[in-house]
């Protein structure tokens, strides 16, 4: 499979390129600037390509002509601590992360989705239980929740859209996982994370397109 993966530097991103590439895939690894650590994976099938999803730039480096599944899985948390709380949120932070969470991934599908029509694949959209109203008792977190419930919505139109060209879109849920966003605070570590929604991924036809998923499997309701 051709798959292609944004955020692929660090975190969950890193994992599914581990994951994939152990599973004799093709992946075409995106990062915005920094490769980390995949500088350090020598694979023949790793193919590196700079793309920053905060901006119109597109990617730089080559992309294969038919890709079977692109995870949009790069993304920001926003201000931190109490940055986030009704007080404090500013309109330029809720700005930046709905850039990066919720028009990037859109961004990047309008770019590759004939690629995805070609070999009629899955889209899997990494968002947040944060973003599901149904999930939300605490509050705050305005810009983090927003962006992420924002990408649900997307995702589902683009479920909608695509379908008719035999393109299968999901949104997914990592659950708490211990990476840089959660200062490594989380229940679950990365490899638990991406063994469960890779699971989740290869099962994507059997659910409904736009479903909203957690990475064990259940449905998330939104
Ligand atoms: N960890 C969790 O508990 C959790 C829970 C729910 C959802 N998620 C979601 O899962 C995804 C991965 O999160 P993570 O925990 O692995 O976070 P992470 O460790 O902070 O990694 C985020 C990745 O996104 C990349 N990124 C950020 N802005 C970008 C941009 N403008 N263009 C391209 N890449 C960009 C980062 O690249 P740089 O290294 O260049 O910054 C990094 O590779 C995110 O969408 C996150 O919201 C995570």
């Amino acid at each position: 499979m051709n798959i292609l993966i944004t955020g692929a530097n660090r975190g969950l991103g890193l994992g599914f390129v581990q994951h994939y590439l152990a599973q004799g895939d093709s992946v075409w690894a995106c990062c915005r600037s920094d490769p980390g650590k995949l500088s350090d994976i020598h694979a023949r099938h790793l193919y590196p390509v700079k793309w920053d999803i905060a901006t119109d730039n597109g990617p730089h480096g080559a992309l294969p002509d038919s890709i079977d599944l692109l995870i949009n899985n790069a993304g920001i948390y926003g201000p931190g601590k109490n940055g986030q709380s009704l007080d404090n949120i500013t309109a330029s932070a809720m700005l930046e992360v709905f850039n990066v969470d919720c028009v990037g991934p859109l961004r990047v599908v309008q770019q590759v989705k004939n690629r995805v029509i070609a070999a009629k694949g899955v889209i899997a959209n990494i968002s947040s239980k944060m973003g599901s109203s149904a999930d939300n008792t605490s509050g705050g977190t305005y810009a983090y929740r927003a962006a992420k419930a924002g990408l649900v919505i997307v995702s589902k139109s683009m479920a909608v859209d695509l379908a008719p060209f035999g393109v299968h879109v999901i949104t997914l849920h990592p659950g708490w996982v211990q990476t840089d966003m959660t200062h490594q605070t989380g229940l679950i570590g990365v490899a638990t994370s991406v063994e469960g929604m890779t699971q989740v991924i290869a099962n994507a036809r059997n659910y409904a397109g736009g479903e909203f998923i957690a990475f064990d499997g259940k449905i998330v309701p939104y």
